[in-house]
């Protein structure tokens, strides 16, 4: 079980997820496009069906919308998250090019084979059930599709500012972002993996952040 999980009981899941929102328009907000742009030159998918896992205010979802033509699926678990992404998308008129959807990543709504690209940042260390999360990621990506699961900040500068302006508020966002993203953290995830996919991903770390490529095969 992870440990600090906001996500668990509702109260708690509604300020973390008002939390973020207010976060990501103001401190976080140069990152989602800089990973959005490192998404499009890294996988250059720009058409079809992209799964947003763990979507919160959907920011990385619109950074992609944005340079794509991509269709989006902005998918969390949490209701509050669900209505926030709703509010957010709309404001930015992308209705159109980006879909809600309230799910559990370890079972989502969407046929197999679905999806031509799945990209999530910062949920990963949150999931309860990363071995169904796996396996239900692997079920929904389409043969020959890529991901881009993990948890950074675009750049090592703007993960320096944003550590050093997080300090300023002294609320411990550095100590849970190292036991987030720490060994055992890492295991549990490495673990899960190698049960669920065997050799089907790649796992890159930098001090951009981590990330995770699956791939599933086309049929010969
Ligand atoms: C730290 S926020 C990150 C939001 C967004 N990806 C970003 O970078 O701005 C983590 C999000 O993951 C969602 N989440 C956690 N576990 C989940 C699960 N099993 N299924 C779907 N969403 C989940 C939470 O509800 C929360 O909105």
């Amino acid at each position: 079980m992870p440990v600090d999980n906001p996500y668990l009981d509702d109260e708690e899941d509604k300020k973390a997820a008002m939390d973020m929102d207010a976060i990501v328009k103001t401190l976080f907000a140069p990152i989602y496009p800089v990973i959005a742009e490192q998404i499009k030159s890294m996988h250059g998918i720009v058409t079809g069906n992209c799964i947003d896992l763990g979507a919160g205010p959907g920011a990385l979802s619109i950074g992609l919308a944005r340079i794509t033509d991509l269709h989006l699926y902005a998918v969390d678990k949490s209701s509050h998250s669900f209505d926030i992404a709703t509010k957010n998308i709309k404001d930015v008129g992308l209705e159109d090019r980006i879909t809600p959807v309230k799910s559990d990543i370890a079972a989502m709504p969407f046929e197999d084979d679905f999806a031509d690209l799945m990209i999530s940042r910062g949920s990963i260390f949150f999931w309860q059930d990363l071995a169904g999360a796996f396996n239900e990621i692997y079920r929904v990506l389409k043969p020959g599709g890529e991901t881009h699961i993990g948890g950074g900040f675009g750049t090592p500068e703007l993960k320096k500012f944003i550590f050093a302006e997080m300090a300023k508020k002294n609320d411990g966002f550095e100590d849970r972002s190292k036991k987030r993203g720490g060994p055992k953290a890492m295991k549990r995830i490495k673990d899960a993996l190698d049960e669920t996919l065997g050799g089907k991903y790649r796992m890159t770390q930098s001090d951009t952040g981590f990330w995770i490529f699956i791939t599933k095969e086309k049929a010969l």
